[in-house]
């Protein structure tokens, strides 16, 4: 049976396993050690939307394990021009061992992977995106040690990286603070399931409109962008509702002194984050964005272990 990663609750199992083999192959890395255990094997990436981070670390995962990426954009794809994401799937599963999708809708995600014979792994959609937060995971891992005692307070949207890092936060057993405007809380469905499986982890999923208290003793403060790709149209009420939800030197002085800040980029300096906290020693988040590398080397391999 093929292995999807659509949300971070389908490695839920292996989520420790994968960050640990994430930290070893990063070793491997800085050694200048050679490991090519998928020679001849190819990867389509289906970008829907721009990406820097996601689309780069995947192809130069994929090279440096010594397989294949082809990235595909549907501008110039028969997708582009109607052909379904569901024939797209079967077909694209004759060539390829795997495939990357980045989608505007969750829908066509699990389209895309109930067609596909091949593992499909989601590079965000507007529900998760849940291998930053494999990424997220390893570096709190790597700054931090242990993850049971740790607060983590999200400060702004309710979006898909949210979700995913209240999710993985339950998961790994850290507790999870999220602040954020009325009406821009995280669904009450992703929100059920993490305290759910929190409870088994014995820690906290905590949803607040109060940024100080989110905030107040965290480990790890973390933001992402007030407008999300395919939010554009909200702009104007986003920019309003969230003003008082900007990561700022005042607001940081409630964490605790050795806290790490974290964003999974891109960044809008000035409005999430501020560049005093952002360009701060807390800050980590272009270790964050290294390990997007290593910890996507990990799911690659983990997904297409025989
Ligand atoms: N963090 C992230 O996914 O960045 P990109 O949109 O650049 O891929
Ligand atoms: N929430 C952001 C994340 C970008 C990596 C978005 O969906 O645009």
């Amino acid at each position: 049976m093929k292995k999807d990663l659509i949300s971070i609750v389908d490695i839920k199992d292996e989520l420790k396993e994968i960050i640990e083999l994430g930290i070893e192959l990063k070793m491997k890395q800085r050694m200048g050690e050679i490991f090519e255990p998928l020679k001849n094997k190819s990867m389509a990436m289906i970008f829907e939307k721009p990406s820097t981070r996601t689309r780069v670390s995947f192809e130069v995962a994929m090279t440096q394990l010594g397989g294949h990426a082809l990235y595909l954009s549907p501008r110039d794809m028969q997708l582009g021009r109607g052909e379904t994401i569901a024939d797209t799937a079967k077909v694209l599963s004759r060539y390829v061992d795997i495939i990357i999708y980045r989608a505007y809708k969750h829908e066509m995600m699990l389209e895309l992977a109930k067609n596909a014979t091949v593992p499909v792994i989601n590079a965000l959609d507007d529900v998760e995106h849940p291998c930053q937060i494999v990424a997220d995971l390893m570096t709190i891992r790597e700054k931090k040690g242990e993850f049971q005692g740790l607060k983590l307070a999200y400060v702004g949207d309710g979006n898909n990286v949210a979700n995913s890092l209240m999710l993985g936060s339950a998961i790994v057993g850290m507790d999870f603070y999220i602040a954020c405007p009325k009406g821009y809380e995280p669904p009450d469905d992703i929100v059920g399931m993490a305290r759910r499986i929190a409870n088994e982890t014995g820690s906290k999923v905590v949803i607040t409109h109060d940024p100080v208290e989110a905030v107040k003793d965290a480990d790890v403060v973390y933001t992402d962008v007030w407008v999300s790709m395919g939010d554009e149209a909200e702009k104007e009420a986003r920019m309003k509702a969230f003003q008082s939800y900007q990561v700022n030197e005042e607001l940081v002085k409630h964490a605790k002194p050795d806290y790490i800040f974290m964003h999974c980029l891109p960044a809008h300096r000035g409005y999430e984050v501020t560049d005093e906290v952002i360009d701060s020693r807390n800050s980590v988040v272009f270790d964050e964005a290294e390990n997007r590398l290593h910890a996507q080397k990990a799911i690659i391999l983990r997904l297409l272990k025989p």
